[in-house]
């Protein structure tokens, strides 16, 4: 990575802003469901406390949109930092306001705080100027470590940076690390998996890695504007009608570059939209009417784990079916047990693929999955993230 890290600069006793990405899902109980994001924010936070810095946490949760919304707290972080810190985090009632400041008076080296939730400030998303230096005058260095929210150019991931001295964290540097070398630097045969929703919102990263990549296997929903294009009914499957030319366009140039593109030869279709409707299994050529698609099919998932099995590299973007109804989620797991059991670099984009192989148990298998889900999305595409143009060069 070309950008100065946390071992790069002196922080004893001094006052670090950290910007992490506690953005995390909860449920209606206010319980996190899941705290991979805060967990992966840990190495910088502890690496800070054991070189003796006043840590000063800050986030956002959700998109409150600049108003102060008790039901986007930061509460349920702080909890959870505490808990796995094994040491207090206190939590300011405000962003820039006389409780952080007081907090931050009064802190020690050694311990840790969190501001309030940074979109309660109306100037957070606007990247406005006088908020950026609130920020900066509460802390003597800042510290970006918020991959997920790098895509964003606001006052607590950009603008800060102008005020402060900037450098990354080692959530950051992983994440650069880890998608980076797998996109520049693959063992071949290097293999891509793009499934998820939209082929709109996949087209960055198949128009950037189709120059890379050996292999590239399409799934979920995407694959039926792919079967609709070639000239197929696909019942009442998600099709992008507006987007036909353009999956033409894509098995086109997969073609006049000699990379081979897999689509499904199959598919599970089922009556509705609901976890027990009936469901069965059709060629991709014979998508009846009144059905909808929901999985790639067994002889795709056949066709798929054989490919994958030669891979040295795979990066895998986008769930192959409704993962979240059980019996929608038998192509994604049995994809993600293939790579679990390869021996191969294995890394993972997009938020809803992580949540997806996390859910099968199979996380620790992987190399790595990134905490970032546009933000990896647009790394891999070839972005500049301004959360990381902001940082010091090396
Ligand atoms: P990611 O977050 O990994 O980039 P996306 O957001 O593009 O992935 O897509 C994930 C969503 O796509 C999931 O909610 C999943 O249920 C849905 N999906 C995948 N395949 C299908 C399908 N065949 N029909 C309907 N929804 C699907
Ligand atoms: C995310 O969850 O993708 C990041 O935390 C960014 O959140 P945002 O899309 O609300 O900016
Ligand atoms: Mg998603």
């Amino acid at each position: 990575m070309n950008k100065k890290t946390v071992r790069d600069i002196d922080v004893t006793g001094k006052k670090v802003l950290v910007r992490c990405d506690f953005n995390v899902p909860y449920n209606e109980d206010r319980v996190i469901t899941d705290n991979r994001r805060i967990v992966a924010a840990l190495p910088t936070i502890k690496y800070l406390i054991d070189n003796h810095a006043k840590v000063i946490l800050c986030s956002h949760l959700g998109r409150p949109k600049g108003e102060v919304k008790p039901e986007f707290s930061l509460d349920i972080v702080a909890k959870e930092l505490s808990k796995l810190l094994g040491q207090e985090v206190k939590l300011a009632t405000d962003v820039v306001g006389e409780s952080a400041k007081s907090l931050v008076a009064n802190l020690n080296e050694g311990e840790v705080i969190l501001l309030e939730n940074v979109r309660f400030e109306p100037g957070e998303e606007k990247n406005d100027p006088e908020l950026s230096k609130k920020f900066a005058e509460l802390a003597d260095v800042y510290v970006n470590d918020a991959f997920g929210t790098a895509h964003r150019a606001h006052s607590s991931t950009t603008g800060v940076a102008d005020y402060l001295p900037a450098v990354s964290g080692f959530l950051i540097e992983k994440e650069l690390t880890f998608l980076g070398n797998a996109i520049q630097n693959p063992e071949k045969p290097f293999m891509a998996i793009i499934g998820g929703k939209k082929v709109s919102d996949k087209i960055g990263p198949i128009e950037a890695l189709i120059e890379k990549v050996d292999v590239l296997l399409i799934g979920g929903a995407m694959a039926y504007t792919f079967i609709k294009a070639m000239g197929y009914n696909v019942g009442k499957s998600f099709c992008e009608e507006d987007k036909l030319d353009l999956a033409k366009t894509i098995m086109e140039k997969a073609k006049n570059k000699g990379v081979k593109l897999l689509l499904p030869v199959d598919t599970k279709v089922g009556k509705e939209f609901d976890p027990n409707t009936e469901s069965k299994n059709v060629k991709y050529t014979e998508i009846p009417d009144d059905w909808e698609g929901f999985d790639i099919g067994e002889e795709t998932i056949k066709l798929y784990s054989d490919e994958l099995r030669k891979a040295k590299t795979v990066i895998w973007m986008g769930p192959l079916g409704l993962f979240e109804f059980d019996q929608f989620a038998v192509g994604t797991n049995s994809i993600a047990k293939v790579l679990a059991d390869l021996d191969a670099i294995k890394v993972v984009g997009g938020g809803d693929s992580a949540a997806a192989i996390e859910k099968a148990g199979l996380a620790d298998k992987f190399t790595h999955i990134s905490t970032g889900g546009s933000a990896s999305l647009e790394f891999v595409e070839g972005k500049k993230l301004p959360g990381i143009e902001a940082l010091q060069d090396n």
